[in-house]
Parts: structure tokens; sequence; C-alpha cells
């Protein structure tokens, strides 16, 4: 058994941090989900991370499967990163001034993903998806934009619809706040649906743009059909509409070409965040060059930003995805996690477990109470009580995964093999304990 582990219950330091936060941030933290709300436990407070683990103020370490919610592909605070964004931090850390920097991380992702021909550096995958559909608007002239549902993309208003993510339950406005102009500017459709979603294409003149996760990451992992991104890419390439790919978790995350690699789908704009930043703040939108060439300066589309291809944030994103480009390092991530699944993957097939485990690359989901998840309505079934027990059983014994139903899991180059066995049994004593 390995309940003998079972030391995260009591965390008092944690516990009067997180009560003092409460009082001074809505509730306590600075986006949702890091609550642990859902989870109903008091939330992690960090204090360091080194490879695959973190440590809260407490003092106990857990096994980190979230990673930053997929930002860290080589886990924390890897050495060589660091040494590299040490060496930029004295010579200054903001400019509001172009650097080389960003020169570099752009001929890096323009290299591996070619539908990029040119990009604009932001801080945040919000900024980049939002600055992207304005993009498309603004070069198509029309106001449409189409979403699927569960699709999360961020927290700007024109997508906060039907979202993915912390948001999941709600319809409609995942949010209030978001005017009822706005929503109508906005069509969620449900997403690899693909009759559905060719004839609404089909019927409408003024669609600008069509956003979508070629992997969906904030239903828990959810690949789109190889059909359905075909049947996109004909359908908006008649129409002239704007395919965008938001690849804030897939870029440099399933391949070094993206999720559009894998697929070989061409789209016209692509979103990217998390890994290019390498644990810092750094997120891309690119595409076309006739596309790009309507942003300010060159057009008539506004976008900027004072903190844009920040120098620290372009430094650690040029050596992160230096470290992707040697060969065999996406293949040797994706053996590691399919072993580490395989055990897992047997015993839900042997045991008829209702249980769906899916993953693509180096992300992974447990879906308790389904067997296959194709959609964001297939999700209406799914036992959220189940994975809260399993969270807490997880996490109490020093693994963390990302907590919501809804979330895909990380691995990172940096999970050692004994982390991986501890967690791999952890999860097979649920099974045998609980299902
Ligand atoms: C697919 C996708 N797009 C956009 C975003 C928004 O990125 P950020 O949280 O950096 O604003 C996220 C965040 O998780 C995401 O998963």
């Amino acid at each position: 058994m390995l309940t003998e582990h079972l030391t995260r219950t009591e965390r008092p330091l944690s516990e009067s941090i997180y009560q003092k936060s409460c009082t001074l941030m809505p509730g306590g933290v600075n986006s949702p989900v890091r609550s642990f709300k859902g989870m109903e436990l008091s939330p992690l407070i960090v204090k360091e991370g080194k490879g695959d683990t973190i440590w809260d103020v407490d003092g106990h370490s857990y096994i980190d499967f979230c990673q930053a919610w997929g930002s860290l592909i080589l886990g924390h605070s890897p050495e060589h990163v660091m040494d590299r964004v040490a060496q930029q931090l004295y010579q200054g850390t903001s400019f509001g001034i172009a650097t080389p920097y960003e020169m570099q991380l752009a001929e890096i992702i323009t290299r591996h993903l070619p539908s990029i021909d040119k990009l604009r550096f932001v801080s945040s995958g919000s900024e980049s998806t939002m600055s992207a559909i304005r993009l498309a608007r603004g070069f198509t002239g029309k106001s449409i934009i189409v979403k699927f549902n569960g699709h999360y993309h961020g927290h700007s208003d024109s997508l906060l619809i039907k979202a993915g993510s912390g948001v999941n339950h709600l319809p409609g406005a995942s949010s209030k706040g978001v005017p009822e102009e706005l929503v109508r500017l906005t069509a969620s459709l449900p997403f690899n649906d693909l009759e559905t979603c060719r004839a609404f294409i089909r019927s409408r003149d003024d669609i600008a743009g069509v956003l979508l996760e070629p992997v969906a990451g904030n239903i828990g992992v959810v690949p789109a059909k190889r059909e359905f991104l075909e049947m996109l890419r004909e359908e908006t390439a008649k129409k002239g509409i704007v395919l965008i790919f938001d690849e804030v978790i897939t870029g440099f995350r399933v391949g070094l070409n993206g999720a559009q690699g894998d697929y070989g789908i061409v789209p016209d704009m692509t979103c990217l965040a998390k890994v290019i930043g390498g644990g810092f703040p750094a997120a891309a939108f690119g595409g076309k060059k006739e596309i790009m060439d309507m942003t300010a300066p060159l057009g008539p589309v506004y976008q900027g930003g004072t903190l844009s291809g920040n120098p620290l944030a372009m430094c650690a994103g040029v050596e992160t995805l230096k470290t992707l480009e040697q060969p065999g390092f996406f293949s040797l991530l994706k053996e590691k996690l399919d072993a580490f699944l395989l055990p897992i993957r047997e015993k839900i097939e042997h045991d008829e477990l209702n249980v769906a485990l899916q993953s693509v690359g180096s992300m992974f989901t447990i879906f308790f109470g389904l067997t296959k998840v194709e959609s964001k309505e297939d999700l209406a079934k799914m036992d959220e009580e189940r994975f809260k027990h399993f969270f807490r059983y997880l996490f109490e014994r020093g693994v963390y995964i990302s907590p919501s139903a809804y979330e895909a899991h990380f691995l990172s180059s940096a999970h050692t093999d004994e982390h991986l066995k501890f967690t791999q049994d952890l999860i097979l004593e649920y099974f045998d304990l609980y299902l």
C-alpha cells in the first residue's frame, strides 16, 4: 500500500497564507482554478520547483503533472535555461524597446511552423487569441467568430462563450460582464461534429474567423478528428475565412511542428504561448504575411504591449526551444508517457472500467464515468465527484495533477522513472480500491 505516504493533510502555513490572501485577493488567488475550490481543498501555496517536483511552504513535496498548465516541458527551473536568463537579468529586465532575442525566437518558431510567415509576441495566451480574432476581423471586414463548445481561448470577452476549463459548466456567455451584443458575434459549435459545422459555415457570409484548439485541452485531452479539420480547412478556404489554430497548449508540446504538423493541415493563423516562454510570460500570434502585415505599424489593425517580447521571456524561450530541437526529444517524451500509461490502459481494458484515458504527445486526461470523449457534449455523464476523490487521493500522497476534471495533465522531460513508477502504482492502487 502506498498510503504510508499520506502526509499532505496538515498544511498550517499554507492555510494561514491562504486565509490572509482571501482578505486581499478575490478567492485568495490570481486565476480561479488555483483556488482548488472544485476540489474542496485549500490551495497549494508553493515555494519552490525543481525538475518534476514542487515544494509547498510547509515543506511537503509533490510530483507535478500540471507543470504550470503545460508551460514547462523541461520541468521546473532547468539549469541551462536559468543560466541564460540570469545572464540577461543583470543586463536589464525590460526595455519596451526591441532586443535581438525577439528576432531569435521568431526565427526558431517560424522555422518549425511554416504556416507562420510573420508573428508578433505578446505576454499571454489570452492576448494572442484576442489579437488574432481582431486581425481576422480587420483582414476580412467581417465580424462573426466561430469557436467550439468547451474550447478555451483565454478570458477576452468575445471568446468567453461556451468556453472550457474553469468555466466549463456555464452555458452561453461563460462570464457575467460579457455584453449580449458581443455574445451574438461569437458562434460556438459542437466540436468534431462535421455536418453541423459544415452546414453552419456554408450558411453564412459574415464569418471572419474560425478558431479552435486542434487538440482540445480544456475539456480534457480530446483530439480533433482528422476529417473534421480537413473539412474546416476546405470550407474556410472556399469562403476566405481565416482559420486560426489555438496552439497555446499544443505548440512545441505535441511536437516541434505543433498539432498542425501532426495533422498536416496549414492554418492561416496560429496562437502560441506556454512552452514558447520557457516558464516566463511569452505568447505570440502569427500567420500568413498578408494577414500579419495588416497589424500596426504596417497596417490599420492596432495591437501593442509594454512588456511584449520581454527579454527574460525571450531568452528563456530561445533556450527552451533549442533544447526541444535536439534529435529525439519529442519521441523520447512520448515514449515516456506511453510507458507510464500502458499498465493503466491495460487495467482499464482488462477490468472493463468505465474510464477513458486519452493522450496526445506528452499530455493526457483520465475521464471517470466515460469510455470515450470526442466533444464537450460527451462530458455530460462525466463523474466529477470521482475525479475529485481521485485528485485528493493523489494529492495527499504527494502527486499533483491539474486540479480539474476538465483539464490536461502534462509530462516533462524532467519526470524521473522513479517518480513515474510511484505515480503509476498509486493510480493502479486507486483503481483497485475504488473502481
Ligand atoms: C488553448 C488555450 N488558449 C488560450 C489560453 C489562455 O492563455 P493564458 O492563460 O496565458 O491567457 C489557454 C490557457 O490555458 C489555453 O489553454
